[in-house]
């Protein structure tokens, strides 16, 4: 089967996965109308293409709070890569670190954030943080992270709870037994997602700031009110992000939420995208209203389900192309 596009991988990945696997990955909350929009809100956008301006050199490089990638895409966290690849996270990160950009490692990896690290050596990374109920937990999740070498501290804000998944419940999705939540070891004994912190605020950010020199990132942004909150505690970037359509139902699709965040935040910190990137001229549009740089959920577990660190250098390396293609025909 030739891989020519990122729904090359998806009908791959629907074909092969266990089908409560992929129920997994394709979940998204109640009826699944965020999850959609997250797509077609890109297929209702449409450029002004520019002709004539010499497009035979293009410089798709950019950096991420000082730090080069290749191109603007990276990996977003996802939890349970082994359910797509028997190397899991460790998969990953090499293919991350072999295509020079990020890899977003999540609190639910399957692997520890020390296999990570070992996996690829220096490759960019930030560790992903979830903030459950036993606080000295996260704090020593978050300065292995540093001590290991990560970069920068994501913190998922749209997680209090977790979003209703319809197809999840009716399997009874649950981590086969031979995979467990490798950075939670020991921690908990029963249910460990059910030990998630809902009554977390802005203050704990200041908390975060005390407990790390690294950058903070916060993810799930999807408004201006939000976006000012988040440059007003102190924050060094934004991850505008519907958590895939799998937290809120309803919300609006991220590309829609990107330019009241991006006026708001005026330059004053990076913002990102997530949500629904699956062609390079996706990733051109969310540039184009002023993100930094995006990053996918779902296609990076497809490119693992195909072919593990090799079939996710193949998704990042057609997104690549298509994005190079899309700037040179914008002109
Ligand atoms: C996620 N997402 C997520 N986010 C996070 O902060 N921590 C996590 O552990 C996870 N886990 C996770 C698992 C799966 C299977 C999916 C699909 C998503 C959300 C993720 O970071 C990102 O916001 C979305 O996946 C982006 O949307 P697309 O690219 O999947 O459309």
């Amino acid at each position: 089967m030739a891989m020519v596009c990122l729904s090359d991988f998806e009908a791959y990945a629907k074909k092969y996965l266990p089908k409560i696997a992929w129920d997994f990955f394709a979940a998204g909350a109640d009826d699944c109308s965020t999850r959609d929009e997250n797509i077609l809100a890109y297929k209702r956008i449409r450029f002004r293409p520019r002709m004539l301006r010499d497009v035979s050199v293009m410089d798709i490089r950019t950096k991420l709070l000082g730090t080069e990638i290749s191109f603007p895409v990276g990996i977003a966290p996802t939890g349970f890569h082994q359910l797509a690849w028997p190397d899991g996270e460790k998969s990953t990160a090499r293919a991350a670190k072999a295509m020079n950009t990020c890899y977003i490692a999540s609190t639910y990896s399957t692997c520890t954030l020390e296999e990570i690290s070992a996996a690829a050596p220096g490759g960019l990374r930030w560790f992903q943080l979830y903030i459950h109920r036993n606080r000295a937990v996260s704090q020593q999740l978050v300065q292995r992270a540093e001590a290991l070498g990560f970069q920068g501290l994501v913190l998922t804000a749209d997680l209090p709870y977790t979003g209703k998944r319809r197809d999840d419940v009716r399997n009874g999705f649950r981590l086969p037994p031979h995979m467990t939540l490798k950075n939670l070891e020991g921690a908990f004994e029963v249910c460990k997602m059910s030990l998630l912190d809902p009554s977390v605020t802005w203050n704990d950010i200041y908390w975060l700031r005390s407990l790390t020199h690294l950058p903070i990132i916060i993810k799930g942004i999807l408004t201006k009110e939000d976006a000012e909150l988040a440059v007003r505690h102190g924050v060094q970037g934004i991850i505008v992000s519907n958590h895939g359509g799998r937290q809120l139902d309803g919300g609006p699709a991220t590309i829609d939420a990107l330019v009241e965040v991006v006026e708001a935040v005026q330059g004053r910190v990076e913002v990102y995208l997530d949500g629904g990137i699956r062609k390079g001229s996706d990733v051109l549009k969310a540039l184009a209203l002023g993100a930094k740089c995006v990053f996918i959920g779902r296609p990076a577990l497809w490119g693992l389900a195909y072919k593990g660190e090799e079939g996710l250098q193949d998704v990042l390396r057609i997104l690549q192309d298509e994005f190079r293609l899309s700037m040179a025909l914008a002109g």
